[in-house]
C-alpha cells in the first residue's frame, strides 16, 4: 500500500491551481503576464511572455513514444536532482522519517535529506559495489520510507545486479528510488520493465548524461500513476521553462544523435580503461558502465592535485567510504583524453 507511506499533509494538500491549468490558449488575461511581448527576441516563437504548460502534456508525450510508456507514469523535474528533493518531501516526515542509502554512492541523497532534516542510513555496498540484500535489509527501520539505488552506481560505475535490487524491491514496504542518470550508456540493463510489476518502484533520468544538455537542467521520473501525480501535487507550478523544454522537445527527435555519442564515449571509455591498466602505480581501475571511470591509485590526493595544477580537472573521491585513493575521471574527447593520459603520466 503505497498510498500509506505519503506524509499526511501532502495527502491533503490543496495544490495551488495555477492560471494555466485550465486554459493555454485564448485572450489571455489571466495570469499577469506581459500581453506586449517579451523584451528579448522570442527567436523560436516560444511565446517566452506566457507561463508553460503546467502539465508538461507535450513533452510527456514525445518521452512517453521514446520510452514506450504511458504519459501517465511521466514527470519532468529540473535536472533529476529536483525529482530527488520532491521523493523525499512526498514520503519522508522531518525528523522522523529516513532515508537509506547504500555507500559510496551519488553525494545528492544525503544532502537532499539533510536539507529536508530526514535522517539517512548509510549502509556499505559489498566490495564489488553491489548491494547486499541481507545488510541493506536489515538497516532498514520502522520509518524507513525510502532506499535509493544508483545504477549504473555514481562514483563506482557499475551496474547493480538485477536480482539484489529486485529482490529488495520486493522485501522492503517502502518506496526504492533507481536513479538511473548514466544507463543510456547500457540502456538495455534498464528497470523500466520492471516498473508494472513493482508500484514502490520509481525510475529517474537526466538529459544531463549521454543527451549532452546538463545546462538545461531537466531530468524525468518513471513511477506508478499515484507517485506521478503527487509529484505533480507538489511542485512548482511552472517547474519547467519553455526553453528548456523547446530544447527536451527537439533532443527527443534527434535520437540517432544521443545513441552516436553513446557508441564514442564507450569506445574512448574502453581505450582509456586499457591504457589505464598499463601504468603501473594504477592499483585497480573499475569496470565501467557508465561515461567515466574509477580507478585506485597511489597517492590519490597529491596526484589529483597535480593534475589539477596542469588544468586537468578529474574528481578525487577518496573520502568517500571505501574508495581510499580513487580518483574519478570523466569520459571526455579523444583529444582530452590524450592529454589526461599524457599529464598524468608526466606526473606520475
Ligand atoms: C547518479 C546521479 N544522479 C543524478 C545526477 C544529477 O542529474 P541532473 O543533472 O539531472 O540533476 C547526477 C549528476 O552528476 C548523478 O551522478
Amino acid at each position: 500500500m503505497i498510498e500509506k507511506l505519503v506524509r499526511k499533509n501532502i495527502l491533503n494538500l490543496i495544490p495551488y491551481t495555477s492560471a494555466r491549468d485550465s486554459f493555454l490558449e485564448g485572450i489571455l488575461l489571466d495570469a499577469n503576464e506581459n500581453s506586449l511581448g517579451s523584451v528579448i527576441v522570442d527567436e523560436h516563437n516560444l511565446q517566452l511572455n506566457r507561463y508553460p504548460d503546467p502539465a508538461q502534456n507535450k513533452l510527456r508525450e514525445k518521452l512517453a513514444d521514446y520510452l514506450n510508456v504511458s504519459t501517465k507514469n511521466l514527470f519532468f523535474g529540473v535536472g533529476s536532482d529536483e525529482i530527488i528533493d520532491l521523493l523525499i518531501r512526498i514520503f519522508c516526515e522531518p525528523k522522523k522519517d529516513s532515508v537509506l542509502i547504500p555507500e559510496p554512492t551519488y553525494g545528492m541523497y544525503k544532502v537532499a535529506c539533510d536539507v529536508n532534516d530526514v535522517k539517512t542510513i548509510s549502509v556499505p555496498l559489498n566490495k564489488n559495489f553491489q548491494v547486499d540484500v541481507k545488510t541493506t535489509l536489515i538497516a532498514v527501520e520502522k520509518n524507513t520510507k525510502i532506499i535509493f539505488l544508483c545504477s549504473p552506481n555514481n562514483p563506482t560505475a557499475n551496474l547493480l545486479s538485477k536480482k539484489n535490487v529486485i529482490q529488495i524491491i520486493e522485501n522492503f514496504k517502502g518506496i526504492v528510488v533507481i536513479d538511473e542518470a548514466y544507463i543510456d550508456f547500457n540502456e538495455s540493463q534498464s528497470f523500466i520493465s520492471e516498473l508494472k510489476n513493482h508500484r514502490n518502484l520509481v525510475i529517474t533520468r537526466t538529459f544531463s548524461k549521454a543527451w549532452g544538455l546538463a545546462g538545461i537542467r531537466c531530468g524525468f521520473s518513471i513511477a506508478d500513476e499515484f507517485i506521478t501525480n503527487l509529484l505533480f501535487k507538489i511542485k512548482a507550478p511552472y517547474n519547467l521553462n519553455k526553453l528548456t523544454a523547446n530544447a527536451i522537445l527537439e533532443a527527443l527527435s534527434k535520437v540517432k544523435r544521443k545513441n552516436n555519442f553513446v557508441k564514442i564515449l564507450n569506445s574512448e571509455k574502453d581505450k582509456l580503461i586499457s591504457e589505464l591498466k598499463s601504468i603501473k602505480q594504477i592499483q585497480k581501475v573499475f569496470q565501467s558502465d557508465a561515461n567515466f571511470i574509477l580507478f585506485k591509485i597511489k597517492n590519490a590526493t597529491e596526484v589529483y592535485k597535480k593534475l589539477a595544477a596542469e588544468g586537468v580537472i578529474i574528481r578525487n573521491r577518496s573520502n568517500q567510504l571505501n574508495l581510499e585513493n580513487c580518483l574519478r575521471v570523466s569520459i571526455g574527447t579523444p583529444k582530452e583524453n590524450k592529454e589526461f593520459l599524457t599529464k598524468l603520466k608526466e606526473i606520475l
